[in-house]
């Protein structure tokens, strides 16, 4: 029978545990890929201290499964953050916050020692920036910031009724072609108003564990 998409994120999913060290604390991105790695970590559970979270919805899957979900301020130290993408490079780049957790995704990754990033092979580019580039806004700052996106020759677009974990919003760019994703990175993150962006690029991914039909290929930068 043929591979599905969701038998490839089962897979990384799977190849993810084996980067965790026994006794540790976790951590956790977020989206459906990552939700596959909650559901393969419950069944170690026994082996690791807990995990720290990179959204709400995750930290109650993992605490769904009885898994004790820390404060990033209580966890010293944290040797794996695994997490998908909505798309990556053969570089490590990513662009991420499709599930608009950017946020927290990008601070516990800062915090972890390596990032393990899990995804099917459709999420693994030449070019970032086909998938709209997510930003995380201060309200106030949202025509402004919309403004100075439309000089770098972007589209923003407001994502419509949605607030993230920190209440604020996201403005999804379209149009981008990403040739040098840590200079625009750096400059997104200079703009007043702007609280993340959704490239992983200055601190890209350590591994990446991709889906493929033939099985997991396994990536290192
Ligand atoms: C959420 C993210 C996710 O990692 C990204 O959207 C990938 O999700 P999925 O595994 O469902 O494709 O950045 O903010």
């Amino acid at each position: 029978m043929a591979m599905t998409q969701d038998d490839m994120k089962r897979a990384v999913a799977q190849a993810a545990i084996t980067y965790v060290p026994n006794d540790c604390i976790v951590g956790v991105g977020t989206g459906s890929t990552a939700n596959f790695f909650i559901d393969e970590l419950a069944k170690i559970k026994g082996k690791i201290r807990g995990a720290v979270a990179s959204s709400e919805a995750s930290a109650k899957r993992l605490q769904g499964h009885g898994i004790e979900v820390l404060s990033l301020n209580d966890a010293d130290d944290l040797p794996v953050y695994v997490d998908g993408a909505d798309e990556i490079t053969k570089h490590m780049h990513m662009v991420k916050g499709g599930g608009g957790a950017l946020t927290r995704e990008k601070i516990v990754a800062a915090a972890s020692k390596k990032f393990i990033c899990v995804c099917d092979e459709s999420k693994l580019v030449d070019v970032l920036g086909k998938f709209p580039l997510p930003i995380e806004v201060i309200p106030m700052a949202r025509s402004y910031i919309a403004r100075e996106v439309v000089k770098l020759g972007g589209q923003p677009k407001l994502r419509e009724g949605f607030i993230t974990d920190n209440g604020n919003i996201i403005l999804d760019v379209h149009n981008l072609q990403i040739m040098n994703p840590v200079e625009l990175e750096t400059l997104l993150n200079h703009l007043p108003g702007v609280v993340t962006n959704g490239l992983f690029a200055r601190r890209g991914a350590d591994v990446l564990l991709l889906g493929t039909p033939n099985g997991v290929k396994t990536l290192t930068a």
